[in-house]
C-alpha cells in the first residue's frame, strides 16, 4: 500500500507521471512481479505493442477488445494495465470499484488526440440525425459523446449492426473508416483522426520489400493508408494479424503495424520469418512512442505502490459506460 505521506513518491507522479526510485539492481524484477501479483490478487493486462519483457510478466495479452472483454470480467482486485491511457481509462470505466493503475500516465495516443471532445461535439451537432461510432482510441470524453464503441476487430459487425437507412459519423479514425465504408458499402462520414505508427509506413518500401521476398504474404492492420491496405493479402486486428499469420501457410511475412506484435508471432511461430513493414523515414522501427513509456521497472514500482492510479468522475464514467456496453453486448450476440 502506497505511503501518502511519501512526498518522493507525491513528487514523482506529479512532476513526471511514473515511479522513479532507485530500484536494486540485483533484484529479479519478473519473480518480484510475480509475488507482488499473488500478494495483491492483481491482474496484469498487456497490449500486444508492449515490450517484450511486459509481455512474458503478463496474465493477459490481447487486442484492444480482448482487453476491454478481460477488464469487464477480471475478479481482481487491482488492474495493472500494461497499454496506454485509453485502455485503461476503459478497465475503469468497467470496474469502478477496482484499483486501476497504468505505469507511465503519459502513456497516451495520437490518434485519442487527434479528436478533442469539445472541438468533436461542435462537429456531431451539426449532424441531429446520425448516430455515432467511436473506435476504442479515444478517450472518456470522447466516449460519452458516442452512441457505440468498436475495435479493429469488431469494427464491420458493429456498423453493420445499425440499418443501411441509418447515418453514421465515425471517429476518430479515417483510416479505420475509409476501410469500413469500402467494406460495407456505407459512406460515414469520417472524423480527421489518425495513428501516427501506422501512417508511418511506405508505400514504394514496401512494394521494394515484397519484390525481394516474393513469398512473403504481406499482412496490415487497417489503421494504416488506403494505399498500404489496397496491396495487402490480409487486413485485420492485431489479434486478426495474429491468427492469420499462424493459420497461413506461407513461411514468410510482411507485418505493417505496431513492432511489439512480432514478439508474439515469432514465439508462436518459430520457425516462421517476420518483417517489420518499412517506415518513410530512416529510424528502423515502428514502435509507438507512447506504448514503449512502459517499462518493467515502471510496472514493477506502480504495483508495489499501487500508483498512478486512473480516477474519473461518475457522471462521465457512467455516459461513457453506455456506447462499451453496447460494443461488448454486440460482440457477444456475434462471437467476437
Ligand atoms: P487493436 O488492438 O484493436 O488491434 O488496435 C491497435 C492499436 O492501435 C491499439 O492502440
Ligand atoms: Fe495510439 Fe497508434 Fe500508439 Fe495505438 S499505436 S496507442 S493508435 S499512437
Amino acid at each position: 500500500m502506497i505511503d501518502i505521506h511519501s512526498e518522493k513518491i507525491k513528487k514523482s507522479i506529479e512532476e513526471k507521471g511514473y515511479l522513479d526510485l532507485p530500484l536494486d539492481p540485483t533484484l529479479d524484477l519478473f519473480l518480484e512481479i510475480e509475488k507482488l501479483k499473488k500478494e495483491k490478487n492483481a491482474v496484469i493486462l498487456a497490449h500486444y505493442y508492449q515490450e517484450p519483457d511486459i509481455q512474458d510478466v503478463a496474465d493477459y495479452i490481447g487486442d484492444s477488445l480482448g482487453l476491454a472483454q478481460n477488464a469487464a470480467t477480471t475478479n481482481a482486485d487491482i488492474i495493472v494495465f500494461a497499454g496506454v491511457h485509453f485502455m485503461a481509462e476503459t478497465a475503469k470505466i468497467l470496474n469502478p470499484l477496482k484499483k486501476v493503475l497504468l505505469p507511465d500516465l503519459n502513456a497516451g495516443c495520437s490518434l485519442s488526440d487527434s479528436a478533442p471532445p469539445l472541438l468533436f461535439k461542435v462537429f456531431k451537432d451539426k449532424y441531429p440525425n446520425h448516430k455515432v461510432i467511436t473506435y476504442i482510441n479515444c478517450s472518456a470524453g470522447m466516449k460519452a459523446l458516442s452512441d457505440i464503441i468498436c475495435t479493429s476487430s469488431n469494427a464491420q459487425k458493429i456498423v453493420e449492426s445499425l440499418p443501411l437507412s441509418q447515418p453514421i459519423i465515425f471517429a476518430p479514425d479515417k483510416n479505420l473508416g475509409a476501410y469500413i465504408n469500402k467494406q460495407t458499402g456505407r459512406n460515414m462520414l469520417l472524423w480527421n483522426g489518425s495513428c501516427m505508427v501506422h501512417e508511418i509506413f511506405s508505400l514504394e518500401k514496401i512494394i521494394k520489400l515484397k519484390i525481394r521476398h516474393p513469398k512473403a504474404k504481406f499482412i496490415a492492420h487497417p489503421e494504416c493508408e488506403e494505399a498500404v491496405l489496397a496491396v495487402a493479402d490480409y487486413i485485420g486486428s492485431t489479434t486478426g494479424l495474429l491468427k492469420f499469420s499462424h493459420t497461413d501457410t506461407s513461411q514468410e511475412f510482411i507485418v505493417a503495424t505496431e513492432a511489439g506484435i512480432l514478439h508474439q508471432m515469432q514465439k508462436a511461430n518459430p520457425t516462421k520469418t517476420f518483417i517489420p513493414a518499412p517506415p518513410n523515414n530512416s529510424c528502423a522501427c515502428n514502435d509507438c512512442p507512447y506504448m514503449k513509456l512502459n517499462t518493467l521497472e515502471k510496472l514493477y514500482l506502480c504495483l508495489k505502490y499501487e500508483t498512478p492510479e486512473i480516477t474519473m468522475e461518475e457522471g462521465l464514467r457512467l455516459a461513457a459506460k453506455k456506447p462499451i456496453d453496447q460494443m461488448l453486448d454486440i460482440s457477444t450476440r456475434y462471437n467476437l
